[in-house]
């Protein structure tokens, strides 16, 4: 069977969810954990880390992420999650935020085949783990790839994940499947399809179209039916006592956010952040969406929640 990686969604995939993932739900058999930014200069605080230490993440393997511009200062960061256990580091060359891409990071740096060059050169003198990279195909438009290909080739990545979107398009628009056949054709690493994969059918037909491809990413999709790798494992759509185990997933999420965050203002936020993709799977979705939105303290939350999550 293919493998089926979870996609890294910066302030949604963290270790809390990871973990409360894997005791609920099966299918995954790794993650890639949301990006890191190196520090210029600064000491790397273990708070900066505090979301892959090895004791938040003994029940997923997991590759962490590392997004940045400047080869000595990802260098030190790598081999600091080296240090700490970590044996596979991903580049972020994906990003597509403005902010992120206009300071030439994520995938500002794409049109930019020769510093990309010139970064992996010097990042692989200075860190000896292994290295993969997630990238969008391209920032502005996909013939960027025509350069960027050749360089990816040259130097020994483990693993190549693509997202066949330019930057940006940020999350508009269709996936580029005929520019992600072409890249797929030119490529001489593993390489990994994420993107729009939001039930079974949709993998089916991206496996059957792709059979090289061997492993799989899944984002957003898996937020919303954290059910859908299972799915996709048993090419069945029955779910066994379905809401219950939604239920112990949620409790055991908002337990664990009430566990490392300071306030339930900042607890409540990440779960009507979630239920942003939740809610997708619930009747009257629109409504109960806006009630959770609305909801002001945490016990009005578990009311709106515990009335949604009832056995029907
Ligand atoms: C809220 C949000 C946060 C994200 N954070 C990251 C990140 O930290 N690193 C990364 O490589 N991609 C990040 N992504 C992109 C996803 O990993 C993925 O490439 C994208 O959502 C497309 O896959 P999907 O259609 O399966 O969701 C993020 C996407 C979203 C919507």
């Amino acid at each position: 069977m293919k493998s089926l990686v979870m996609a890294p969604l910066r302030g949604l995939t963290d270790a809390v969810f990871r973990n409360a993932y894997q005791k609920h739900f099966s299918g995954v058999d790794e993650a890639v954990a949301p990006f890191v930014t190196s520090l210029k200069g600064r000491r790397i605080k273990p708070s900066h880390l505090r979301d892959l230490s090895p004791d938040r993440n003994r029940n997923l393997p997991v590759v962490p992420q590392i997004l940045s511009n400047d080869a000595d200062e990802f260098i030190r960061l790598a081999n600091t999650l080296m240090d700490m256990g970590y044996s596979e580091v991903n580049w972020n060359l994906g990003c597509p935020y403005p902010m992120v891409a206009k300071k030439m990071r994520g995938s500002g740096l794409l049109p930019h085949a020769d510093i990309i060059d010139r970064l992996l050169d010097n990042i692989l003198n200075g860190f000896h783990g292994q290295l993969s990279i997630k990238t969008r195909l391209g920032r502005f438009c996909t013939d960027e790839m025509d350069r960027l290909v050749p360089v990816f080739n040259r130097y020994p990545l483990v693993r190549l994940i693509v997202h066949p979107r330019t930057g940006v398009q940020m999350y508009t628009g269709t996936v580029n499947l005929d520019a992600f056949a072409m890249c797929l054709a030119q490529i001489d690493h593993p390489v990994v399809y994420n993107g729009d994969i939001r039930e079974p059918e949709a993998f089916v037909k991206l496996a059957a179209r792709f059979p090289g491809v061997d492993q799989w990413m899944l984002g957003r999709g898996l937020i919303a039916d954290p059910f859908l790798p299972e799915k996709i494992r048993t090419g069945s759509l029955e779910i066994h006592r379905r809401r219950e185990r939604f239920a112990g997933f949620h409790d055991d999420l908002l337990a664990g956010y009430l566990a490392i965050f300071s306030g339930p203002g900042h607890v409540l936020d990440r779960m009507k952040g979630l239920w942003g993709y939740f809610a997708d799977d619930f009747e009257d979705s629109d409504r109960l969406l806006k009630r959770i939105r609305k909801a002001r303290n945490l016990d009005r939350y578990r009311q709106l929640v515990d009335r949604a999550l009832m056995p029907s």
